[in-house]
């Protein structure tokens, strides 16, 4: 049985990384649909999935919890024995939760979520997203509803920043500027003279009602950030377990792959989280065999148009078989650095895409395959 089925049928997390438009969420959707044709109850955590892809798996925006994708999907995907749920997650949807559950009385909670710092926090702050996404495995991991989460990670320029999103988060709100931020008694006497000076200094640029709310702000969500590392360090614990979870890193045969998949590997182990390998998309490599273009395909009396029109073909055969080459070079790299616990797949290019059943359910089958 290949690795990627094995984590697949036993593991309870999978997170696909990957950089900006490489097929993270397409991987995801296929391992989930994978998940549930094997009869688990799978969620798909996922962050945009394409406009298409939505509407195929039938997720809205804005959803307070997790939906069944429609019974038509399941039965035209032949994922009837298990059950497959899709969450879009929605940041700020996810702070305000933590902020409910978190806040001292549901009064705190309301002006707190009333401020316009707060308010701005999802787009203000690098990393929130990956914060709330590990937020939400966090209580997904709770419930006993799913056998298997699969985490999309959001879009981003590199595949690194997932991983480092939590600790983006941290410095933002690391304690040294509550202590500039804090009011009155709360601050240290450091922190109280800069305090003042901040208080100068902000009420003269943005005016005594902005600064006022940004102490607010401050002021409450310090507990509350205190809660979240908290709990972003127990899923930190949770995920580490090597048995039942695996990080993928999502790539595409570009020429910098092999030095994303080092920086990504050396990345999750000093985590301390379980690398689980490398998903190489729209690779040459995962091709079926290809036939040279020659003489013998012409017949008996082939016309001199006909000649040159096959040294021509061959010339470009030529160039994809390099390329096809290339890729299958690559693969075998990927292979060799993943490891024997961990996978090194190579998907093709659909080429009627990825979003819709038939793509998926090829999609599902590759990765299992
Ligand atoms: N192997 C494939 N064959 C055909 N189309 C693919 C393949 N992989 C991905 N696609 C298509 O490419 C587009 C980008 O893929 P996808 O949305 O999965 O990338 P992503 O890494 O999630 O992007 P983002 O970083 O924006 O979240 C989608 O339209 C998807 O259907
Ligand atoms: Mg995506």
């Amino acid at each position: 049985m290949s690795r990627l089925r094995e984590m697949v049928e036993s593991h309870r997390v999978i997170v696909c990384c990957g950089a900006g438009g490489v097929g993270k969420t397409t991987t995801a959707t296929g391992l989930a649909l994978a998940g549930a044709r094997s009869g688990r109850r799978v969620l798909a955590l996922t962050i945009d999935p394409s406009k298409r892809l939505a509407q195929t798996l039938g997720v809205a925006r804005n959803l307070k919890e997790p939906a069944p994708v429609p019974h038509s999907f399941l039965v035209a995907a032949e994922a009837t024995a298990g059950s497959l749920h899709a969450w879009m997650l929605d940041p700020q949807l996810v702070a305000d939760r933590s902020v409910d559950k978190l806040s001292p009385t549901p009064a705190v909670a309301a002006r707190l979520k009333a401020n316009r710092m707060y308010k701005q926090l999802a787009r203000m702050v690098a990393g929130m997203q990956e914060y709330t996404a590990m937020e939400a495995l966090h209580g997904f991991l709770d419930d006993g509803a799913y056998d298997l989460v699969i985490l999309d990670t959001p879009p981003s320029r590199n595949a690194l920043d997932f991983l480092d999103g939590p600790r983006r988060l941290e410095r933002f709100f690391d304690g040294r500027i509550f202590q500039l931020f804090l009011p009155g008694e709360k601050a240290s006497f450091i922190g109280r003279a800069a305090s003042n000076l901040i208080h100068r200094a902000m009420s003269g640029v943005f005016g005594e009602a902005t600064y006022l709310e940004l102490q607010e702000f401050f002021g409450a969500f310090e507990n509350i950030m205190y809660a979240l590392t908290r709990n972003a360090l127990r899923t930190r614990e949770k995920l580490s377990d090597a048995e039942t979870v695996a990080f993928l890193l999502v790539t595409s045969p570009a020429p910098e792959a092999l030095e994303d998949a080092h920086l990504f590997r050396h990345k999750v182990e000093d985590l301390g989280l379980p690398f689980g390998g490398f998903v190489l998309n729209r690779s040459l490599a995962a091709g079926v065999a290809r036939v040279m273009p020659d003489r013998s395909m012409l017949g008996d009396a082939p016309t001199a148009a006909e000649i040159s029109g096959l040294a021509k073909l061959r010339r470009l055969a030529e160039l994809e078989w390099a390329a096809v080459d290339e890729d299958r070079a690559l693969l075998a790299e990927l292979t060799e650095r993943a490891g024997p616990g961990a996978v090194a797949l190579a998907l093709p290019t659909f080429p009627d895409g990825a979003h819709d059943i038939g793509g998926l359910v090829q999609v599902a089958r590759s990765l299992t395959a």
